[in-house]
């Protein structure tokens, strides 16, 4: 059988997509219900961070738990990993005692080198360059509270021809949002400071075709259906601190901004957020947030995606 791994969002397709979001609703209700779920008993996720985290540690560590498997925890200090064993020989190890593996990196070459000698499936928990279970985790929040049929059910169809405003850096988040714009059919008006844009080969475009870029950040807001940002500084890039700040000043979602979004739009970030920075307080803790629930269904969308690695179309 083909191992299938998760490294960036156009390593599944659309269809692949859509079959998540759905699952992920399944599995939340069951969740929300009690409903004892294990399909993954006595399998063994490994979870690798050479970065820090919350939301994805516990995100997953919980929802392997959730579906009746355990979970091995190292980080770069207390493996060898941090003393320079080659990647590819901890991939060939690590993969011959777990079922899966989750690894937040620097670079995605590295995460491509671990899935290349890997025996089981390998997931981003984010890197330099992507964070694909954030973007499952922020559609899926969309069409919650924007998707769903006349029955209550999600429609992944509801996506299409949404305008989705992305103030601030060109980063991981941002070129995430690119692929998942190309596969499923919305469109990213793209607002980044000089020196700090998306560069679309980096991205993993096919085309130009499912973002606008703006120099303004406002104008990259107007009849937007959600607004979303990150910090200005990413994990690893904290050299470039005071400068980023210099360049960011005007990247900063405010009240004003909301106002020429849709009047139903919604805010998202992918946290942790640094309130006077990216986002104002008035909007990120305002009606229109909806970042607790896009933090919680990191763990629904990711319990799906563990299930669908290891077990394919599970339908009960
Ligand atoms: N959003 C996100 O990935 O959060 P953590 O860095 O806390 O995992
Ligand atoms: N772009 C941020 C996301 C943190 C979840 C970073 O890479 O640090």
């Amino acid at each position: 059988m083909t191992i299938r791994h998760f490294l960036q969002f156009s390593d599944f397709t659309a269809d692949e997509h859509r079959w998540l979001f759905q699952r992920a609703a399944e599995i939340k209700r069951k969740f929300k219900n009690y409903e004892k779920y294990h399909p993954l008993a006595d399998r063994t996720l490994a979870m690798i961070f050479e970065k820090a985290s919350t939301r994805t540690r516990v995100s997953f560590e919980a929802g392997m738990y959730q579906l009746g498997g355990s979970v091995v925890h190292l980080t770069t200090g207390d493996s060898q990993l941090g003393r320079a064993e080659p990647i590819e020989d901890s991939a060939k190890v690590i993969s011959r005692m777990v079922d899966l593996v989750m690894i937040r990196t620097f670079g995605q070459d590295k995460i491509e080198r671990f899935a290349e000698h890997s025996r089981v499936p390998v997931i981003n928990g984010l890197t330099n360059e992507f964070h694909p279970c954030q973007i499952l985790a922020d559609l899926f929040t969309f069409l919650e509270h924007r998707g769903l049929d006349a029955q209550g059910r999600i429609d992944p169809r509801a996506l299409e021809g949404r305008v989705v405003a992305w103030v601030g850096d060109g980063n991981n988040m941002a070129n995430t949002w690119l692929q998942a714009a190309e596969l499923l059919g919305f469109t990213v008006h793209l607002s980044t400071p000089s020196g700090y844009e998306v560069n679309q080969d980096v991205a993993g475009l096919r085309s130009a075709d499912s973002y606008k870029v703006f120099a303004d950040p406002m104008e990259a807001c107007q009849g937007a259906d959600l607004v979303t940002t990150d910090v200005w500084t990413s994990m690893g890039f904290e050299a470039e601190n005071e400068e980023r700040r210099k360049a960011f000043a005007n990247w900063c979602v405010d009240a004003e901004m909301m106002r020429v979004a849709r009047p139903d739009a919604l805010f998202m970030h992918c946290l942790p957020a640094h309130r006077g920075e990216e986002v104002q307080a008035e909007v990120i803790d305002g009606p229109q947030s909806v970042v607790w629930d896009e933090a919680e269904n990191r763990m629904h969308v990711q319990k799906a995606l563990m299930e669908y690695l290891l077990l394919g179309r599970v339908t009960d």
